[in-house]
This record gives structure tokens, sequence and C-alpha cells, in this order.
């Protein structure tokens, strides 16, 4: 098959493209360890306050590792608890779920900001550097009382948090 100079020029090119994306996205993946939220957990949103996944809601938990965890419930239209303390410098793992419709967490004037999906349990892990008064909000649409779900997060090395006895219930499931 006779293919011209410059379409065969063109082919080795369109080709050494698709060669340098995929190794773009193969450094990006293993070397790099980008990749979209990936914890998928489900949980009954008619059970959320029954639920022992969900038992220490208002009380920050130290876990074997030293992580902090903190379990939220998102209602129409609040945060429970509508005001979290925890300490600074040390690994905060949010853990939240919606008992109705979706809702959003933000944590305002820092990189904490999830969606919160009936189903499931959203998590992150930060750590808030300084101590500090912020604002939380809901930055999801969820019905007439929207704009009044807010809540604050308040960094103070004097927050109190409890040793969990057990292992922490996510690495339980
Ligand atoms: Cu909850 Cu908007």
């Amino acid at each position: 098959m006779n293919v011209d100079l410059y379409e065969r020029i063109w082919m080795w090119i369109a080709a050494a493209i698709v060669v340098l994306f995929l190794a773009f996205v193969g450094v990006s993946t293993f070397a790099q360890g980008i990749h979209p939220p990936s914890h998928v957990e489900t949980i009954e949103p008619t059970k959320v306050f029954e639920d022992p996944r969900f038992s220490r809601i208002g009380t920050p938990t130290e876990l074997p590792d030293g992580t902090i965890e903190v379990q939220v419930a998102a209602i129409m239209f609040a945060f429970v608890p509508n005001e979290i303390r925890v300490p600074p410098g040390r690994r905060i793992r949010f853990r939240m779920t919606s008992a109705d419709v979706t809702h959003g967490f933000m944590i305002a004037g820092t990189n904490a900001n999830t969606m919160i999906v009936p189903g499931y349990i959203s998590q992150f892990t930060t750590v808030f550097e300084q101590p500090g008064d912020f604002l939380l909000v809901c930055h999801e649409f969820c019905g007439n009382g929207h704009h009044a779900m807010h809540g604050r997060v308040i960094v103070d090395s004097a927050a109190a948090v409890v040793k969990a006895s057990g292992p922490s219930h996510q690495e339980a499931h």
C-alpha cells in the first residue's frame, strides 16, 4: 500500500500523541497518586442516628493511629453537631453523611470542601495548622432553609478529644 510521505508523518505524530497522553495518565495515577475521590461506603439514610459508625457524633475521637475522627450528620437544615472543636496540628478525619437530601460541607478559608450525598459516607482528612474560628457552610442547595444551614469549626488546642477503645469503624468495614 502506498501511503504518501506527509500522510505517514502525520500518522506517526498522531500515534506519538496517544502514547504521550497514556504516559501522562500513567505517571499522574501511579507516580503522583492523583485520582478522584474514591472512598465509597454506603449507609441507610433513614438510620443514620442508629448506625454505629455515627455513634460518636459530637465527640471527636482519637483513633489508634493518632488521627482524630469527627462524625457529622447533615439534615435539613443543620449540621449535627453544629459546632465542632478540634485541636490544631493534628490529622482530623471528617466522616459525614446525610439523613435526607444532598448537602454540602465547606469550611470557609480552608481546602475542606465536599458534598454530602444521602446513602453514602463522605470522608476526608485534613490538618488545621493554626487555631482559628471557621465558618462551616452548606454549599449545595438543599431546600427552603439552605441559606440558614451553617455552623462553626473552632480550632483550639483545648478541644476535648476522647480515645477510641477499638479499631475505627472505617477499618472494621
Ligand atoms: Cu444543606 Cu444546603
